[in-house]
């Protein structure tokens, strides 16, 4: 048997409802209480880096990089939230959109990616924990969580500090 292929492409305004379902169906009510989610809220998106996965023209996967600043330098991208919606889990669709969004960010001159997750799973698409103390976000998170993927090699060393919304993601140079 063969399996229908995924498309991934960029979020449009009209994916709203099929996209905030998706959200809470994975993390319920609790997600806006999230520091991650409370720093995507403060930032100006970056509308190239808004992706969503469709099956037969249903929506079954979103990813988010967010820009955003590290110690004031730009460049960074905060990712999340990655879903899959629980029907289509344990295919491939996560690690596909991630590799397709890193990419993508990459080519688009992006320097990093950051974000809060489970090391196991990340691991795959080439994150690792970022050294204790080096980066924060504004707000509690377990700081084996907070991981980092460089876009270009050695750009960990050029971000340390707190990490904040971004306002103008045209200047990622
Ligand atoms: C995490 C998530 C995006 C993975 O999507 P997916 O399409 O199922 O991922 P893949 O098919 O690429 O990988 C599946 C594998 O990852 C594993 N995996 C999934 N979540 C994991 C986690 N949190 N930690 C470790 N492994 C995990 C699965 O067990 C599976 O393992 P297998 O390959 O040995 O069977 C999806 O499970 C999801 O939407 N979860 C709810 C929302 C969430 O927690 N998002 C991440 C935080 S923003």
């Amino acid at each position: 048997m063969t399996m229908p292929s995924a498309t991934i492409r960029l979020q449009t305004p009209d994916d709203q409802p099929a996209l905030q379902y998706l959200n809470e169906c994975a993390f319920g009510p609790g997600r806006f209480a999230r520091t991650a989610y409370r720093v995507r809220e403060n930032s100006v998106r970056d509308p190239r880096l808004n992706l969503c996965m469709e099956l037969d023209g249903v929506m079954v996967g979103a990813m988010d990089l967010t820009p955003v600043t590290v110690g004031d330098v730009p460049g960074a991208l905060l990712l999340g939230p990655l879903i899959v919606s629980g029907d289509h889990q344990s295919l491939g669709h996560g690690l596909r959109l991630m590799l397709y969004g890193l990419k993508r960010a990459k080519d688009l001159g992006y320097r990093i990616v950051i974000l809060v997750g489970d090391l196991p799973y990340y691991l795959r698409a080439g994150f690792c924990p970022i050294p204790r103390g080096r980066i924060e976000l504004p707000g509690p998170v377990d700081p084996a969580r907070l991981l980092y993927a460089e876009l270009v090699p050695g750009a960990l060393e050029e971000y340390s500090g707190l990490i904040r919304g971004m306002r103008d993601p045209s200047n990622v140079d």
